[in-house]
């Protein structure tokens, strides 16, 4: 092979102790490590002219002193999808590197077309979609579905990095689909591998700011819930978006994990049609149950994400322990934090929960991360403890201390006008938090509490087996 005869432009490093190789090897004779080895290219092509003139310019600026370094203004592009807008900090950012992870069938592709095709539509440049995986006329069939025609959508059906880059030519916004199945040629390991993912990435990197290119890479997500290549990825990019959800619910999650442009706690929601992938504003069809009210151990808490904050219901279930030690379950709330607030139930309200399995679910399958979220786990648990429901119309919010005094919490203006505007009639919330939300007094009722034992008796949940003393404080 041609390649094979110019001097070697990769060897393979041990990806534990760096021992370096001109040939794979199954074991590294350094460390003793088994299938460690990755191919990397040793030295960077001879610079083009175009290089030079760039590298020398580099080469050439001095640091400056912060008065004199100048503005520079992010040109933000919409995409014609509000939510995806929402969740990149307000459009697309120019020259940026976007990636999109995700779990096979989850709809990347679709979302990233309904993209490109809007792109296409409402930009002078051509915008590019260089499907790796799937052919030309599959992404045809897929924009018929969707509904969409435009002539300034290019496709390619291309693998080979270096043709990619040569098929560039005016387009401003491309997307690779996916990162996982290009190769450059500088290397000879197979599309997918770590090498091979990291290097292109880095190319992309570099075209893209040195020609003002957005590209939006699709990567796919291994077994383990991490994109391909572990984290390899994710320093290189400027923005690192992955969409989550059920295969079987429309419903779909994209949450910003990385963003040098906006927030990275930005979550954006969205439903999967037969027409392609819309934005959700009406959050209480995911988030909020239909029992809620009707059965005990719900709790709504309205949680901030980004700049954005949504009623989120918490459901529990507490079940007799069937053998020995007793279960504990968490999804979407961190597990310390659930175990942590058990304790505090138990001997700051005497709810006791020793004998018995205690689940926690936050409803659509979101990630509730805040400290404010405590004082509805706590309602929540105590509610399925009594086996009384919670009142459909109040919602909780607040962070609860070990001693069981509740604290104050960022965003409670916010949060309670998120409540009003969603229909609630009551928040409980910390006293401390009152003076700020004073304003709202007339729309909702507003319940301060300062222990976790008021917040328990606001709701009449006072657990009818449990002593009859909450501590001196936590009663009052
Ligand atoms: N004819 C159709 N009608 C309705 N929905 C469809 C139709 N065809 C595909 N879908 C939806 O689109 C989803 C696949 O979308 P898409 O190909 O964008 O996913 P992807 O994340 O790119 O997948 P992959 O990892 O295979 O590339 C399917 O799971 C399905 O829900
Ligand atoms: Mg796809």
């Amino acid at each position: 092979m041609a390649t094979k005869q110019k001097a070697p432009t990769s060897q393979f490093v041990c990806s534990n102790c760096g021992f370096a190789t001109p040939k794979w090897l199954g074991r590294c004779p350094d460390c003793g490590n088994f299938n460690t080895f990755q191919e990397e290219l040793v030295r960077v092509a001879e610079p083009t002219k175009n290089d030079l003139r760039r590298g020398v310019s580099e080469m050439k600026t001095r640091a400056l002193p912060l008065s004199k370094v100048g503005y520079e203004k992010f040109d933000r592009v919409k995409s014609g999808i509000a939510e995806f807008d929402t969740v990149l900090g307000g459009g697309i950012v120019r020259g940026s590197l976007v990636l999109l992870g995700g779990d096979p069938g989850i709809g990347k592709s679709t979302l990233l077309t309904q993209v490109a095709s809007h792109l296409a539509a409402t930009q002078p440049s051509p915008t590019l979609y260089v499907s790796a995986e799937e052919s030309c006329s599959q992404v045809k069939m897929r924009c018929e579905r969707l509904g969409l025609n435009s002539d300034n959508l290019l496709l390619l059906n291309e693998t080979c990095l270096e043709d990619i880059e040569n098929s560039l030519g005016e387009s401003k916004f491309v997307i690779i689909d996916s990162v996982q199945a290009i190769y450059t040629e500088a290397l000879s390991s197979a599309a997918g591998s770590v090498g091979q993912v990291r290097e292109c990435a880095a190319r992309l990197m570099r075209i893209a700011k040195s020609q003002n290119i957005t590209f939006f890479i699709i990567g796919h997500v291994t077994k383990e819930g991490s994109l391909a290549g572990p984290k390899v990825l994710e320093h290189i990019m400027d923005t690192v978006l992955y969409f989550e959800g059920q295969q079987e619910d429309n419903f779909k999650l994209l949450r910003a994990v990385k963003n040098r442009f906006g927030s990275a706690q930005e979550v954006g929601v969205f439903e999967m049609t037969d027409t392609g992938i819309k934005s959700v504003t009406d959050y209480a069809e995911i988030f909020l149950s239909e029992t809620r009210g009707l059965a005990a151990g719900s709790a709504v808490t309205p949680s901030e994400s980004g700049n954005r904050c949504m009623n989120v219901e918490l459901q529990t279930l507490i079940s007799k322990t069937a053998y020995g030690q007793p279960r504990r379950m968490s999804l979407g709330v961190d597990y310390n934090k659930l175990v942590v607030l058990i304790a505090v139930l138990e001997k700051r309200c005497g709810i006791p929960f020793y004998a018995s399995d205690v689940y926690i679910n936050a409803m659509g399958g979101i990630r509730l991360d805040e400290p404010s979220v405590d004082l509805a786990i706590c309602a929540a648990l105590a509610s399925a403890a009594n086996d009384a429901p919670i009142d459909k119309y109040t919602a909780l919010f607040g962070e609860v201390g070990l001693t069981g005094e509740i604290r104050p919490v960022a965003y409670a203006d916010k949060r309670v006008y998120e409540c009003i505007k969603t229909g609630f009639k009551r928040v409980i919330l910390p006293a401390k938090n009152m003076k700020a939300c004073e304003k709202y007094k007339g729309k909702i009722e507003l319940i301060p509490v300062q222990y976790v034992g008021q917040m328990i008796k606001a709701l009449n949940l006072r657990p009818t087996n449990a002593p009859p003393t909450f501590g001196s404080k936590t009663d009052e």
